[in-house]
C-alpha cells in the first residue's frame, strides 16, 4: 500500500478565490474540521501577505497537534522569515517555499536567468531550513518549465535541503498522461527522490477541468502527496477537489488499489457545507459528490430503476459521506412508481385507481412548474379523493 499525503490549501489557495474571505474565528473552525476530517498537511496561509494571515497560520500552528502545519512563502528572506515565525510552535510545521521556472515567468515576470533562479531557490530552501526540518519547494508553472530545468531545480533544492517537491500546474494547462509523464520523468531521472524518500508532490488548477483527473495521474506516476482544496475552490477555477480525489480513488478501490488515504470520508459532505458557508462561496448544484443534484434523482426511469436497486444509478452511498439521503424530485420527467412512493412516505394508501387520477393531476402541475413538493401532493390526493367521495 502507498500512502497518500491529502495535503489540503482551502485557508491558503482556496482563500485566494475572488469573492471568498474568512475571518480568524472562520479560518481556526476550518482547519479543526480539516484536522477531524484527517487531512496530512494542513497550508493555513501566506504569513507575508498581511498581519490577519499570520496570526491566522501562528494560531492554527499553537492549537492543531495532528496535521503538518504549513506556510507558504517566495524565495525573499523576509517571506521565509514570517513564515518561519508563524509556524514555529507547530508540533510538526512546514515552510512552503516556491519560485516560477517556466520560461514565460522566467523572462517575464522575475526577469531571471534559470541560473539564477536555481542559486535563489537552494539559497531559499537553506534559509527554511534554519527554521525547520520540512521545507516544501515547489517551482511555480511547473508543468510549462522545459522538463530539463525541472530535473536540475529538483536536485538543487533537493541538495539545499528540501524534502518535499511539488510540481504544479499553475495554470491548469496540463492534460492526464503529460502531467504524469514529468512525474515519471524527474523520478526515473533522480533516482536519490526514491533513495531519500523525497515527497513528489501534485498541486493543479482546474482551468480545462482536469485538475481531479491530472492529480490522479500524478499519484500514479510517483506523487505522494496531493494537494486539493474542499469544492475545489481556489484561483480563477480553482484547484483540484478533495472530496473527488478521495472518493475517485475510495469508489474506484478496485482501479487505484496500491493507494490509501487518511481522510475519514463520513465529514466529507459536512466539511463542504462549512467550507461554502463561512466563505459564502457556493457549490454549484450539480457538483461532483457535494452538489445539491450529486444525489438527487428526477426523470422516472431513473426513479425506478432506483426504487427497485439503487445501485442502478448510484455508484455510492450518500450517507458513507454524509449526505443524509438521495433524493427522488418530482417534476415533470418523474414516473408513477416514484409518485407511488411518496404517496406512501406521506402517510396515504391510495388505490391503484386513485393514483392513476393523482397522476395525471401530477403530470399537469408539473408541466408548469418546475418542482413539485409534497404539499402539492397532499392537495392533490385530498381534491381526488373529495371528488371520489359519494
Ligand atoms: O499554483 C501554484 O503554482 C501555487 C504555488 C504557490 C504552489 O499555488
Ligand atoms: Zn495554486
Amino acid at each position: 500500500m502507498t500512502d497518500i499525503r491529502i495535503f489540503d490549501t482551502t485557508l491558503r489557495d482556496g482563500e485566494q478565490s475572488p469573492g471568498a474571505s474568512l475571518n480568524h474565528a472562520e479560518k481556526l473552525e476550518i482547519a479543526r474540521q480539516l484536522e477531524a476530517l484527517g487531512v496530512d498537511v494542513i497550508e493555513a496561509g501566506f504569513p507575508i501577505t498581511s498581519q490577519g494571515d499570520f496570526d491566522a497560520v501562528s494560531a492554527i500552528a499553537h492549537e492543531l497537534t495532528k496535521p503538518i502545519v504549513c506556510g507558504l512563502a517566495r524565495c525573499v528572506p523576509r517571506d521565509i522569515d514570517r513564515a518561519g515565525e508563524a509556524v514555529k510552535h507547530a508540533k510538526q510545521g512546514r515552510i512552503h517555499v516556491f519560485c516560477a521556472t517556466s520560461k514565460i515567468h522566467r523572462e517575464h515576470k522575475l526577469k531571471k536567468a534559470f541560473e539564477q533562479i536555481i542559486e535563489l531557490s537552494q539559497h531559499s530552501v537553506e534559509q527554511a531550513r534554519g527554521y525547520v526540518e520540512d521545507v516544501e519547494f515547489s517551482p511555480e508553472d511547473g508543468s510549462r518549465t522545459e522538463l530539463n530545468y525541472l530535473v536540475d531545480i529538483t536536485a538543487a533544492v533537493i541538495e539545499a535541503g528540501a524534502t518535499t517537491i511539488n510540481i504544479p500546474d499553475t495554470v491548469g494547462y496540463s492534460v492526464p498522461e503529460e502531467y504524469g509523464h514529468i512525474f515519471a520523468y524527474v523520478r526515473e531521472q533522480l533516482p536519490i527522490i526514491d533513495e531519500k524518500g523525497i515527497y513528489l508532490s501534485s498541486h493543479c488548477h482546474n482551468d480545462l477541468g482536469l485538475a481531479v483527473a491530472n492529480s490522479l495521474s500524478a499519484m500514479q506516476n510517483g506523487a505522494r502527496q496531493i494537494e486539493c482544496t474542499i469544492n475545489g475552490i481556489g484561483e480563477r477555477a480553482g484547484n483540484a477537489a478533495l472530496e473527488e480525489i478521495v472518493m475517485a480513488m475510495r469508489t474506484r478501490a478496485d482501479y487505484y488499489e496500491k493507494y490509501n488515504t487518511n481522510i475519514d470520508i463520513s465529514k466529507l459532505y459536512p466539511t463542504s457545507r462549512m467550507v461554502s458557508t463561512l466563505t459564502g462561496l457556493q457549490v454549484q448544484r450539480n457538483k461532483a459528490l457535494v452538489g445539491q443534484n450529486a444525489f438527487a434523482h428526477e426523470s422516472g426511469i431513473h426513479q425506478d430503476g432506483m426504487l427497485k436497486n439503487r445501485n442502478t444509478y448510484e455508484i455510492m452511498d450518500p450517507q458513507t459521506i454524509g449526505v443524509p439521503e438521495s433524493k427522488l424530485v418530482l417534476g415533470k420527467h418523474s414516473g408513477r412508481h416514484a409518485l407511488g412512493d411518496r404517496i406512501k412516505q406521506l402517510g396515504y394508501t391510495i388505490d391503484d385507481d386513485t393514483l392513476n387520477r393523482v397522476y395525471e393531476t401530477f403530470k399537469a402541475l408539473a408541466d408548469k412548474k418546475k418542482d413539485v413538493f409534497d404539499e402539492d401532493i397532499e392537495a392533490m390526493i385530498d381534491t381526488t379523493l373529495e371528488n371520489a367521495a359519494p
